[in-house]
Order: structure tokens, then sequence, then C-alpha cells
């Protein structure tokens, strides 16, 4: 049997002498001062303040000890695991700060230092025009139609009613693919987009045709073997002229602004009867006297393309019953009305490719 240990003598029990505890408490702040860094110190923390550090330990006897002992030995141990704690709150303070000092240091970033810089890309201008004015059709619920830019001689012109011997089919206008009878052209303009349409699908038709085209113009200011044109077809019952100017002032107020509408004058092309050019209203003097005005010079109208009502031989010859429908047409060059939209003076400016002019109109006109 064992009664209270009331004969304990704390002095006996060697982890709670005094001169012991010294020790500990002694080990305990040497190993915190000798650590050089954060993962030195956690070292230190874990051996001499952890849960079987020999302070912990000792710590642990003094429940063990006769109640008139405790009270000496657990101001001894206490005194020395609170030395500990101080010491290591110091030392962890001081390693924080240095820690922090050299992480700064080694990341200094010198603002001052060049960078190597990534231009934001731009779009072309003719690219972002195309765009907008394929969306003021789609707004008004046309759809946008694509042809390839290698087309076949009969789309390109006798489906379009421009027989053999029309002038824009001599070798001055069109490229001619090889062989000689590839009878293959590059497209001198975007109707043949017309008859790809009508050939395709059934009326109602409503589209929009951008797209490249080439001729075999010499390069100048307001000349090159390649450019841009928009094509616009609608083929349902009881179209007439009356459409087709309601369509292309609806085009020319949403592009330039309020007040800038379209006339017609006269013309002729094979694929329409009747034919006309069409004009806009000089989007800078408002054909308000006009002399003094530079980018009209002095007409008041900006000239835009031809249009027409659709030649019921091209109906025709693409499908469609001439008796039931009708349809107008118009194409107009895009180049023209980026230079005139953006004062560019120079043609080569558009089609040589430097980018600082097409940095100058960012993603959007
Ligand atoms: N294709 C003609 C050209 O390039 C422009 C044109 C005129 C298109 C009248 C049409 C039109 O659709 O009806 O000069």
């Amino acid at each position: 049997m064992s009664g209270p240990n009331t004969e304990y003598d704390p002095v006996a029990v060697t982890p709670l002498q005094a001169d012991q505890v010294e020790a500990m408490r002694d080990q305990a702040l040497a190993a915190i001062a000798a650590a050089e860094d954060l993962k030195a110190l956690a070292q230190a923390r874990s051996e001499h303040v952890g849960d079987r550090s020999p302070l912990a330990l000792a710590n642990r006897e003094i429940g063990a000890l006769p109640p008139q002992a405790r009270k000496e030995v657990g101001q001894r141990v206490g005194q020395a695991r609170g030395a500990v704690a101080q010491a290591l709150a110091a030392r962890t303070e001081v390693l924080e700060a240095e820690h922090e000092e050299r992480t700064l240091l080694a990341e200094t970033v010198d603002v001052t230092l060049p960078t190597r810089r990534h231009p934001a890309g731009s779009r072309h201008p003719i690219t972002t025009l195309s765009d907008r004015i394929a969306d003021i059709f789609v707004a008004m619920g046309w759809e946008i139609a694509e042809g390839p830019q290698v087309e076949a001689e009969w789309l390109n012109f006798d489906a379009l009613n421009l027989g053999p011997d029309h002038p824009a089919r001599t070798m001055q206008d069109t490229f001619w693919l090889e062989p000689a009878d590839s009878a293959l052209v590059l497209r001198t303009h975007t109707s043949p987009v017309q008859a790809r349409t009508m050939l395709t699908r059934e009326p109602p038709i409503y589209v929009a045709c951008p797209g490249r085209v080439y001729r075999t113009d010499e390069v100048d200011a307001t000349h090159s073997p390649v450019f841009h044109q928009v094509e616009g077809l609608v083929i349902d019952e009881g179209i007439t002229m009356a459409h087709l100017k309601g369509t292309l002032d609806h085009l020319t107020t949403a592009l330039f602004g309020e007040g800038i509408t379209t006339r017609f004058r006269p013309s002729y092309f094979p694929f329409t009867e009747p034919s006309a050019e069409m004009d806009m209203v000089c989007f800078v003097c408002r054909g308000v006297d006009p002399e003094q005005c530079r980018t009209c010079r002095g007409e008041g109208w900006i000239e835009l393309g031809g249009c027409g009502v659709v030649n019921p031989r091209v109906l025709v010859a693409c499908g469609v019953d001439p008796d039931r429908y009708t349809g107008f047409a118009f194409g107009f060059g895009i180049d023209r009305i980026l230079m005139f939209r953006h004062t560019v003076e120079d043609l080569r400016d558009v089609f040589e490719g430097d980018v600082r002019f097409t940095s100058a109109f960012g993603v959007e006109i």
C-alpha cells in the first residue's frame, strides 16, 4: 500500500534541483541566442519549449510533489520557463525583422529600369471599317456573305450580264489566272457574290458582301491593284428603287451622322437596269458653301459607287423568277470611304503595311 508521498524532498528529485533547472534554462537561452535564422529558432523552440523539452517535463513533475514543496519548485521552474519564453519572443522579433529586411533587399525592383515592351496590336482600319459596315446591315436583319477571291470568269462576268466583248473583260482590267483556259480570274468586284447567293438560296435575299477585289491598276496615291468593296443585294417581291434609296440613306447616316444622305445620278451597269451612281452629302461641308471644302473639292457630294435595280437577265442567269421577284444591288469602295473618313491622303498608306499607320487606329474607328 502506498500513502501520500509526504516525505518527497524536492532537492532529492534531480530534474527539479535548482542547479539543474538553471542548467536547463541556460541551455535553452543559449540555443535561442545561437539560432541564426527562423528555421534554427523553430528547432530550438521545439527542443527547449516544446512538450517534450526538459523544462516542460520538469514542470509536469511538480504535480507529483508534496504540497509544501510545490510552491518553491513551481516558482523555480516557472521563472526558468518565463525567462526562456521571453528570450524566445525577443529572438523571434529580431529574426523576423532580419528576414523581412533581407527579403525586401532581395526583391528590390528598380522601377526606373526600361521595360521590355509588348506594344498593343491594332486591327487594320479596313478590317474595322468593313466590320462596322457589316454591323449596320446585320442590324437591319441582313446576312453577310463572302465569296472566293479567285473567281470563275462566268460568275465574275457572264452571270452579271457582262458579255464577252464588254470592255471590263479586256486584259487591262482583269488579272487572269494561268493556264489561259482555266477561266479563272482574281475577282474584279464583289458582284459575283450576288450571283453565288442567288444560285445557292431562295429569295427573299438580303445580303451584304464585303471583300477584297483586284484590278490591273498602277499604284499611285488613289489607285491600287488590290482594294475593297461592299456589295449589297436584295431580292424579294415588290422591291423598288425606293427601297434602295432608303437603305443607302440609312447606311450613310449610320456611318457619317444625321443629315448625311445620298443622291442618284443616271449611269450604266450591265447588271442593273436602271442604274445609278450614288453620291453622299459631303460630311465636312454638308453641301453648304462647298467651294471652300477640301474634302469634296467644291462638289458638296462624295461619290460612293454604283447601284440599281437588278437586271432581269441577271435574275434569269442565276435561277430567280423575274416575274415574281425584283431586287436592288449596289457596290461601293471601302478604301475611299476610309480615306474620306480619316483624311488619309495617300492610298499607299492603306496597303503598305506600316504599323505606324495601322496602330494610330487602334481597334476601333
Ligand atoms: N461592281 C461595280 C464596280 O465594281 C459596282 C456596282 C455597280 C455594283 C452597280 C453593283 C451595282 O451591285 O448594282 O464598279
